[in-house]
């Protein structure tokens, strides 16, 4: 039945021909030059990176989780411990174990996916060097200040895992500006791309500093072979800037367009009646909508929902934010503290719909139809 239905992917990235044609431009000259990596469009991409998020210094690596790994070698965890939350991706706890530190998992705030102040105070330990918070699906938390300003008090460092926020803002400021240092991914199927990619932000000339050491080899400088840091090949090449470029310079505007069909969404889901709750941002956080999550009621089958959905009515539903918390992973089952039901719930029942920049009005409507037709035959 589904081959003849339009299909809703779940997501698209998006290069029209005019950015194809301006990529295409600068990787031949890149290729003209020979200087394919750690050259002028790297350096360009982190200048224009800098200025679009707010900060002093911005670093791109070849992933988000070379940047999570860099941050956290920067300020040395060795034999410490690092707040992280359940709900998150495998690179954030990964990223801290490759660093030399112990990942301690952190209980989700249901209404926000993201981690509370009094679950931060409640994890502390006497080992506890730093916070990692994670914004999921693009949604910053309304006590980031509060988090920043508990952070400080107790000498912990705070770091942000931006992954999915690029563009997101809380009372006006950027993900990834409110502690020490942020880390944003552009992999694929994030807001935006550079192909493979990762950068570190920060207003820190040290942390900085140190993050240029430890993506080139840990090597003092470019053109010195002396190695001063555990660092490893973390570099971006030049075509890879050269695709992040573009798509930074179209970032305001695939943003503005997954805002409006989350606001389709918004507006044909209300408050719940149509038989799935919307997850809307905190007070104060506007959303790149790098995801649109939806609460599915109690009992309700998740894999057979989007089965139907997928079957019945062409819309194919995303990966979530997440399947399961980390604990949950057979790899890190060892870091299970043992109550992180809150956790356990949220990546139980949500759900994404699709979004994505290119994304038409009729495409939203089809779900929402889909999702209305699922309400009428029971199956929510
Ligand atoms: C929350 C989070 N952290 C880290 C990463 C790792 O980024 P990358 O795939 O660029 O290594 C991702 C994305 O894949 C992510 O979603």
């Amino acid at each position: 039945m589904s081959s003849s239905l339009p299909q809703v992917p779940p997501t698209r990235i998006d290069f029209s021909p005019e950015d194809r044609a301006w990529i295409a431009a600068r990787i031949s000259e890149v290729l003209e030059s020979g200087h394919l990596t750690l050259g002028r469009f790297g350096q360009e991409f982190e200048t224009q990176l800098a200025a679009s998020q707010g900060t002093k210094h911005a670093v791109v690596v070849n992933s988000g989780t070379a940047s999570l790994e860099i941050m956290l070698r920067a300020v040395d965890v060795v034999g410490k411990d690092v707040l992280v939350p359940a709900n998150t991706f495998f690179a954030t706890a990964a990223a801290v174990i490759a660093a030399g530190g112990r990942p301690v998992l952190m209980d989700t705030d249901v209404a926000t996916l993201s981690t509370s102040l009094k679950e931060i105070e409640k994890r502390l330990t006497p080992k506890t060097a730093g916070i990692m918070i994670v914004h999921i699906a693009g949604f910053i938390t309304a006590e980031m200040p509060a988090i920043a300003e508990f952070a400080r008090k107790k000498g912990l460092w705070l770091m942000e895992d931006a992954a999915h926020a690029q563009g997101s803002t809380l009372d006006g400021k950027h993900a990834g500006t409110f502690g020490l240092a942020g880390s944003f991914s552009f992999y694929p199927t994030k807001v935006m791309t550079s192909a493979e990619g990762g950068v570190i932000v920060t207003d820190d000339a040290k942390l900085a500093e140190e993050a240029r050491i430890y993506r080139d080899q840990g090597k003092a400088s470019f053109l010195q072979n002396t190695h001063i840091r555990m660092g490893y090949n973390w570099r971006m090449s030049e075509p890879h800037a050269v695709i992040g470029l573009r798509h930074l310079q179209n970032l305001p505007a695939m943003i503005a367009a997954r805002r409006r069909i989350a606001a389709r969404y918004d507006a044909g889901l209300g408050t719940g009646s149509n038989g799935v709750r919307p997850l809307l941002p905190p007070t104060g956080c506007m959303s790149n909508y790098y995801k649109y999550v939806v609460m599915l009621p109690d009992g309700v089958e998740r894999g057979s929902l989007k089965k139907w959905l997928r079957e019945r009515h062409g819309v194919n539903c995303s990966g979530e934010v997440y399947e399961f918390p980390l604990h949950k992973h057979e790899v890190l089952r060892h870091l299970d503290p043992g109550d992180l039901t809150q956790a356990e719930a949220a990546c139980g029942r949500q759900m994404c719909l699709p979004i994505f920049a290119s994304m038409t009005e009729a495409q939203a409507d089809q779900v929402l139809a889909a999702l209305a037709a699922a309400k009428a035959e029971g199956l929510l």
